[in-house]
C-alpha cells in the first residue's frame, strides 16, 4: 500500500463515521506564540478543546504535517542516526471535540488496523496511563486483546501534554513489535528505546486544561486527540523496517543521491539530506524564511545541515534546491502548495546555499585542524564559538560532525562563549537609548553648512537613563541643542567626531578641567540628535558650553559615497531601464552598497557601462545644488523619490547637473569631480528579484585597484608572463593541462588493459564463469573500473573484484558479465568482500563498487570469493 493510498483511507475511514475532513493547519501555528512549530494534529484544535472556540463540527479527521525540531519535542539531532526520526512528518488523527470518548476512540482504532488495514493482533503490544482502569477494561472485555501483550505506563509515556500549560490527558498506544530479531524490548521495560518496539498510534483522552502553576482543571466536556505517524504506518505496511525505505524517502534517496553523485545508497547522508529536504520546503511554503533567530534560525539550522552532509559527500555546487522538484513529484499533489510555491522554495534554499557555502569550506578546514590537534574527546566551546560566530556553523552542525568522529562538543563552554558575546552586545546597547525612553527634544541641524559649531548640553544619558551629568571614562549620550553631526538615516551612516567644552565663553572653567566627549556615533531619537560615545575626559554636565566638531575626514568619504550613490541609481536607470527602483541603500565612509529590484545579474558588459557613465559625469564636475520646494513640485519635478518612505513637506531636493535629481536629506559633496574615482567592486544577488552592488570612490577605489593590480602581477610572475599577456598565457596553460590530462587518462587506461590482460590469467573456473579476486595497490577507483571492464572483455563469462588499499581505506569493483549476472550479482559480489573490511557497497547486476575502512581482512576477503561464487553457483 503506497503512503498516499494509506493517507486516503484514513481520512475515508473517519469521514465514513461523520469526521469532517479538515485540512491540515500551517507549520506556524497561528494561535500559539508559546509554539515554535506545529508539532502535532491537536495543536489547531487546542482552542477547541478548551471551549474557547467553536466550530460547527465535533468530530474531525485530519493529515497534519508537522515538524518536531528546535523546540521542546526536538528529534534534529537524532535524524539520520536513527531509522524513524524525522525532523518533518505527518500525523493521521481523527478528533473528538466532547462527542466520544475513550470506547469510540479505542474501537475505531483496533478495527482501523487490524481490519482496514490487516495488521496481525499478534504483532501489536498496547499500554495504557496506570490508573486508567476504564480503558483497560475497554481493551480487554470490548476488543478482548491479548493480556500478555500489554503494559500499564507511567506519567512520561502515557500522560500527553503539548506543552508545559494546556489542554492535557492520559493516553492509550499501540505499538507494532518488528520481531525478536530486532534488538529491543516491549513499552515500559528496560530496553524500550530500541527499534523491536515502535509505536504507531496514541490515543490521548483530553480531559484536563492544565495552567502555568501545575494545576489541572477538567474540560468542558471529554474530548480526544489520536495521532498516527504515517512514515512508521507505511513502514510496518510496506514491510521494511526503516521509515527511509518507504515508498515516502525511496525517490527522495534516488533523487539525493543522484544529485550528489553518490554510489552508496545506504549512506546515512542521503537520509539527512531526504529528510531535511521534506522539513525546509514545507517551512518555507508556510512563510518561514532563514534567520538568525528564532523559526527563521531553526529552518537555517535545518538547511546548514543539510548542505554539510551534501558536502561530506563530496558535492561543491549548491546542490540542495534541486532537490525541490524530486519532492514535489512525491507530495505536490496532497500539498498544492509545494507546486504553487516551488519557485519561491527553490530560490530561497539556493540562496541560503550560496550563502553558506562561501564559509563552509573554511569553517570545515577549521574544524578538522581542531580535531586533529585535539587532547580529549570534547571539541572546545571556543572553536564551536568561532565557528558559529564567524563560519556560520550552528553548534548542532558541528556537534553532528563530531558524532561522526565519536567526539562530543563542549557545549558548557560554547555557552559561556556565547553569553560573553551577550554581555558585550549588552555593553554596545548601552550605548543606545533604550526605546520608550522619550527625549522630547528637537535637535538643529546646522551640519549642511559647517563641520564644527558652538552649542549648549541638554540632555546626557547613562545606560538609556537620563542623568544630570557624565564622569570621565563613562560611555553615555549627550544632547546639544544644535548640532553639526548628521543622525543616521536614509542609509548614511551617522558621524563622528569630538564634542569638547567649549573654552569661548566666559563661563567655561580653565581649559584643563575641561571635557573631551569622544563621539562614536550619532543617532536619531524622534526630532532629537544623539551623539553617543565615551567621555574621556573631564566631567560633563547639563548646560555646559559645547563645541561639537565632526571628523571631516570621514565626513568627505561619506559624502563622496553618498553623491556616488546617486549618480550609480541615474546610471543604472539609463544602463539597466527604468524599472529599476531602491531597495535599500547604505553610505558610509568606505563604501556605498545599492540595492536594486532587477531580474538578472548585472553583466559585466552592463557594469562597465555604468561606471563609463558615473565617471563621465564626475569629469564633467557639475554642481550638486540642493533646494528646498513644496513634495508636490518635487514630485513634479521628476525628483526620484522611494516607493512607501514617508517625507516631510517642504522637502529638500538633491540634484547633480541634470543627470540625477532625488529628495534627499544627506550631506553631498559640493562638485561631482569632488568623488574623484568611482569603481563597482562587487554584483551579487541578495533575494528574489533584488540586486546588490558595493562600489568604492576617492581614494578607497584608488587603494582596491592597487591591491588588485599587485594581484594581477604576482599571478604574473607566476606564470612568467608580462601583465598584458597573462591571460593568453594562463589560457594556454589550462588547455596545455587539459591536454596532458587526456594524455594520463589515456595512458592510465591503456596500463589497465595491460594489467587486465595479465590479470587474465590468474583467473579461476568455477561452473564455467572465470572468478578472479585480486588486489592492486596504489592505483585509484578509476582505474579499478576500467581493469574490471578490460578483465570481463577478456574474460567472457567473469565474476572478478578487484581492490585498492591505501592507508585504512579500501576501494573495491566488482564485475560481473551480463550472461552470468542471473547467477551471481555485482552488487552481492561487492558487498561480500566490503563486509570484511568494514563497509558496504552496492551497485548494478553488472558493475558496483564498494568501500572499507579496514584493510586488514582484505586478502582474507579476496581469498573468500571463490568459495563464495562456489555456493552460488556449484
Ligand atoms: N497529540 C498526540 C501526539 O502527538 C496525539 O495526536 O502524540
Amino acid at each position: 500500500m503506497t503512503s498516499n493510498e494509506l493517507r486516503r483511507i484514513f481520512l475515508d475511514y473517519f469521514h465514513k463515521r461523520d469526521h469532517e475532513i479538515v485540512a491540515g493547519s500551517p507549520l506556524v501555528p497561528g494561535n500559539d506564540p508559546t509554539l515554535l512549530f506545529t508539532n502535532s494534529g491537536m495543536v489547531q484544535f487546542k482552542d477547541v478543546f478548551l471551549g474557547a472556540e467553536k466550530r460547527n463540527y465535533s468530530r474531525a479527521t485530519t493529515a497534519q504535517p508537522c515538524v518536531r525540531a528546535g523546540g521542546k519535542h526536538n528529534d534534529l539531532d537524532n535524524v539520520g542516526y536513527t531509522a524513524r526520526h524525522h525532523t518533518f512528518f505527518e500525523m493521521l488523527g481523527n478528533f473528538s471535540f466532547g462527542d466520544y470518548f475513550k470506547q469510540e476512540a479505542i474501537r475505531y482504532c483496533w478495527e482501523l488496523m487490524t481490519e482496514v488495514l490487516g495488521l496481525p493482533p499478534a504483532k501489536l503490544w498496547v499500554t495504557v496511563y496506570e490508573d486508567d482502569e476504564e480503558a483497560e477494561r475497554i481493551w480487554f472485555d470490548e476488543i478482548g486483546i491479548d493480556r500478555s501483550r500489554f503494559t500499564r505506563c507511567g506519567e512520561k509515556d502515557n500522560f500527553w501534554a503539548m506543552g508545559d500549560t494546556g489542554p492535557c490527558g492520559p493516553c492509550s498506544e499501540v505499538y507494532y513489535d518488528h520481531g525478536p530479531e530486532v534488538e529491543g524490548g516491549p513499552p515500559g521495560s528496560p530496553d524500550e528505546e530500541g527499534d523491536r518496539y515502535i509505536e504507531l498510534w496514541n490515543l490521548v483522552f483530553m480531559q484536563f486544561n492544565r495552567d502555568a502553576s501545575g494545576a489541572m482543571e477538567p474540560l468542558p466536556r471529554p474530548s480526544v486527540d489520536t495521532g498516527m505517524g504515517l512514515e512508521r504506518m507505511a513502514a510496518v505496511l510496506q514491510g521494511v523496517r526503516s521509515n527511509y525505505e518507504t515508498d515516502l524517502f525511496v525517490h527522495l534517496i534516488d533523487a539525493a543521491a543522484d544529485i550528489t553523485k553518490s554510489t552508496d545508497r545506504e549512506d546515512k547522508s542521503l537520509r539527512v539530506i531526504a529528510d531535511h529536504i521534506r522539513s525546509c520546503a514545507f517551512l518555507i511554503a508556510d512563510g518561514v524564511v532563514p534567520a538568525n533567530e528564532g523559526r527563521g534560525y531553526v529552518l537555517r539550522r535545518i538547511i546548514r545541515r543539510a548542505i554539510r552532509h551534501g558536502h561530506r559527500l563530496g558535492t561543491a555546487e549548491p546542490f540542495f534546491w534541486r532537490m525541490v522538484s524530486a519532492l514535489e513529484a512525491e507530495m505536490g499533489a496532497a500539498y498544492p502548495a509545494l507546486v504553487r510555491r516551488r519557485a519561491h522554495i527553490e530560490q530561497t534554499l539556493r540562496s541560503e546555499e550560496e550563502q553558506f557555502s562561501r564559509t563552509l569550506d573554511q569553517g570545515m578546514r577549521i574544524l578538522e585542524e581542531s580535531i586533529e590537534g585535539l587532547e580529549g574527546g570534547a571539541i572546545p566551546g571556543e572553536t564551536v564559538f568561532r565557528l558559529y560566530d564567524t563560519y556560520g556553523f550552528p553548534a548542532d552542525l558541528t556537534a553532528d560532525i563530531a558524532r561522526e568522529r565519536s567526539l562530543e562538543i563542549d557545549l558548557q563552554g560554547f555557552e559561556r562563549e556565547m553569553e560573553g558575546q551577550r554581555a558585550r552586545a549588552r555593553a554596545a546597547s548601552r550605548f543606545k537609548a533604550r526605546e520608550d525612553e522619550s527625549l522630547d527634544i528637537a535637535t538643529a541641524f546646522c551640519g549642511y553648512e559647517r563641520l564644527e559649531d558652538e552649542s549648549v548640553v541638554v540632555a546626557l544619558l547613562r545606560g538609556g537613563e537620563k542623568t544630570q551629568s557624565l564622569e570621565e571614562g563613562e560611555e553615555g549620550m549627550v544632547v546639544l541643542e544644535k548640532t553639526p553631526f548628521y543622525a543616521e538615516s536614509g542609509g548614511q551612516v551617522g558621524d563622528r567626531g569630538w564634542i569638547r567644552s567649549s573654552k569661548s565663553t566666559a563661563s567655561t572653567p580653565a581649559s584643563d578641567s575641561g571635557f573631551e566627549f569622544e563621539v562614536v556615533d550619532t543617532c536619531k531619537q524622534g526630532e532629537g540628535a544623539v551623539h553617543v560615545g565615551t567621555l574621556r575626559k573631564g566631567r560633563i554636565a547639563l548646560g555646559d558650553k559645547a563645541l561639537a566638531g565632526v571628523d571631516e575626514t570621514a565626513r568627505s568619504a561619506t559624502a563622496r559615497n553618498h553623491s556616488a550613490t546617486h549618480l550609480l541609481h541615474a546610471a543604472l536607470h539609463l544602463v539597466l531601464g527604468e524599472h529599476v527602483q531602491q531597495k535599500g541603500s547604505l553610505v558610509a565612509p568606505d563604501r556605498l552598497r545599492f540595492d536594486f529590484s532587477h531580474p538578472h545579474p548585472v553583466s559585466r558588459d552592463e557594469r562597465h557601462r555604468i561606471e563609463t557613465l558615473v565617471s563621465g559625469w564626475i569629469l564633467e564636475n557639475s554642481q550638486a545644488r540642493t533646494e528646498i520646494m513644496p513634495l508636490d513640485q518635487a514630485r513634479q519635478s521628476g525628483a526620484i523619490a522611494l516607493f512607501g518612505e514617508k517625507y516631510d513637506d517642504p522637502v529638500r531636493v538633491l540634484s547633480i547637473g541634470d543627470h540625477s535629481t532625488e529628495l534627499c536629506g544627506g550631506t553631498h559633496v559640493c562638485r561631482a569631480g569632488d568623488i574623484g574615482m568611482f569603481k563597482i567592486v562587487s554584483e551579487g544577488g541578495i533575494s528574489a528579484g533584488v540586486r546588490r552592488i558595493v562600489a568604492l570612490t576617492g581614494e578607497g577605489a584608488l587603494a582596491w585597484v592597487q591591491t588588485m593590480t599587485d594581484r594581477l602581477d604576482r599571478i604574473a610572475d607566476t606564470i612568467q608572463a608580462a601583465p598584458e599577456a597573462a591571460v593568453e598565457r594562463l589560457e594556454a596553460l589550462v588547455a596545455r593541462n587539459r591536454e596532458l590530462e587526456r594524455t594520463l587518462s589515456q595512458l592510465q587506461a591503456q596500463t589497465a588493459s595491460t594489467r587486465g590482460d595479465a590479470l587474465a590469467a590468474q583467473s579461476v573456473d568455477i561452473a564455467g564463469i572465470k572468478v578472479l579476486a585480486t588486489r592492486i595497490d596504489d592505483t585509484d577507483i578509476g582505474s579499478l573500473r576500467q581493469i574490471v571492464d578490460r578483465l570481463k572483455e577478456r574474460l567472457g563469462t567473469a565474476a572478478v573484484v578487484v581492490a585498492t588499499a591505501k592507508g585504512d581505506k579500501v576501494s573495491l569493483v566488482a564485475g560481473v558479465t551480463r550472461n552470468c549476472t542471473d547467477r551471481i550479482k555485482a552488487g552481492d559480489l561487492a558487498n561480500h568482500v566490503a563486509s570484511q573490511v568494514g563497509g558496504r557497497g552496492g551497485g548494478r547486476a553488472d558493475l558496483a563498487q564498494a568501500g572499507g575502512n579496514d584493510p586488514s581482512g582484505l586478502d582474507q576477503a579476496l581469498r573468500s570469493v571463490g568459495e563464495w561464487v562456489q555456493e552460488r553457483v556449484g
